[in-house]
């Protein structure tokens, strides 16, 4: 692991998700970019003194030589490292899992992803909520045609953990990474919490826009086949805490799911009454694939990411040994998702340059 010191955030929810399916042992770690706490933490997590790297190209290459060297390296730094970091563990033939959004341009964000084809290296990117039963359910029917084709996609993903700084007029959490353009991305809220909009969106809809217009991180889509959409996303929008929310209208009917209600999704076909398909029920279903417990016991956001890591391992070892693999090991976010999000954040600050104009999002 590269990141997840002592007080960070993703990299313990990582080292769960990694632990869930007993696919994982984590066994090596650059986990602060102080030698101090790099070695504090690793203490903490009981990882061998020997193992703890105080930098992680160092790890990279040390890894690499080590009979018993790593297989695949979680990467979750803040997002200007995750490009120099997968390209050094790539470079030594390493699997990667690493964080959204994939980079914070485009180029580096294509550069990995050739360098991943290259090195036949498997590149997952922990958009956590493809890993929903329920979410791989509404991919399902959407790809079966039972809602129709595709009319309307509408996405919002809302926090409010930056309303109170605004509140109070603060310098919005000035030494907060996520606040910094050079740590964070040009596209701050869309690159943070609109990278998974989009990625939801088009996990579930099939489709990419190839156009978009943009405004206050409210951007007006439009996709090749005619149909039309939204995304909205915002961290001030008071009293929310993870609202990520998708509706998507087919000409037979419409599927609704809420993040915050991960464990069911509503179906509504037209002239119809709602129907509420949940996670246990769906027989052999794209969410029966993916769930762990029997039918009305919850699953959440630590079994969706635990799944990505299930998906990841499962691409390791077909490539590794041969050996086939379930199907929907291929659901997993990967580094092309992460370019296509690049794409659109790129063409979603071209908007805004151009004072909300349409800009079409390069293939
Ligand atoms: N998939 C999700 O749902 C999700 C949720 C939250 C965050 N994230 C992503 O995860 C990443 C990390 O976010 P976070 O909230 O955990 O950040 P954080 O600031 O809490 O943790 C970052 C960690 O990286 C370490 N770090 C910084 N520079 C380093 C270096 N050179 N070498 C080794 N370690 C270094 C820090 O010491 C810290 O331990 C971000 O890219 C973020 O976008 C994803």
């Amino acid at each position: 692991m590269v990141g997840g010191g002592d007080g960070a955030f993703i990299g313990a929810v990582h080292r769960i998700a990694a632990r869930l399916d007993d696919c994982y042992e984590l066994v090596a770690g650059a986990l602060s970019s102080q030698p101090a706490r790099a070695a504090a933490s690793a203490a903490g997590i009981r990882l061998a003194p020997e193992r703890s790297y105080a930098d992680y190209a160092e790890m990279a290459r040390c890894e690499a030589a080590r009979p018993d060297g790593i297989d695949v390296v979680a990467i979750v730094t803040p997002n200007y490292l995750h490009a120099p970091v997968a390209t050094a563990f790539l470079e030594q033939g390493i699997h990667v899992i690493c964080d959204k959004p994939l980079a914070i341009t485009l180029a580096e964000g294509e550069a990995l992803a050739a360098l991943a084809l290259s090195k036949r290296r498997v590149f997952a990117l922990t958009h956590v909520y493809a890993g929903y039963p329920m979410v791989r359910h509404a991919r399902a029917m959407v790809a079966a045609g039972d809602i129709g084709e595709v009319r309307l996609v509408h996405v919002e993903y809302a926090q409010d953990w930056l309303a109170e700084a605004a509140n109070q007029g603060a310098d919005y959490q000035k030494n907060n990474w996520h606040n910094d353009p050079l740590r964070a991305g040009a596209a701050g809220c869309l690159g943070d919490i609109g990278s998974h909009a989009y990625h939801l969106a088009a996990f579930v809809s099939g489709m990419q826009p190839d156009q978009v217009l943009d405004d206050h991180v409210q951007v007006m889509l439009r996709y090749p086949n005619g149909a039309r959409g939204m995304l909205w996303s915002s961290q001030m929008a008071t009293g929310c805490e993870n609202a990520l929310r998708l509706r998507v209208y087919g000409s037979k009917a419409s599927l609704a799911f809420d993040q915050e209600n991960p464990n069911q999704l509503w179906m509504t076909p037209q002239g119809g009454t709602a129907q509420r398909l949940t996670r246990g029920r769906v027989r052999g279903s794209a969410a029966e694939a993916v769930t762990r417990v029997p039918s009305g016991h919850p699953e959440g956001y630590l079994e969706a990411f635990a799944q990505l890591y299930r998906d990841a391992a499962a691409q390791i070892i077909a490539v590794e040994t041969g050996q086939a693999m379930q199907s929907h090991a291929l659901d997993m976010p990967d580094v092309g998702d992460g370019v296509a999000g690049l794409r659109f954040m790129d063409a979603v600050l071209e908007s805004d340059r151009r004072g909300s104009s349409w800009v079409a999002l390069r293939a």
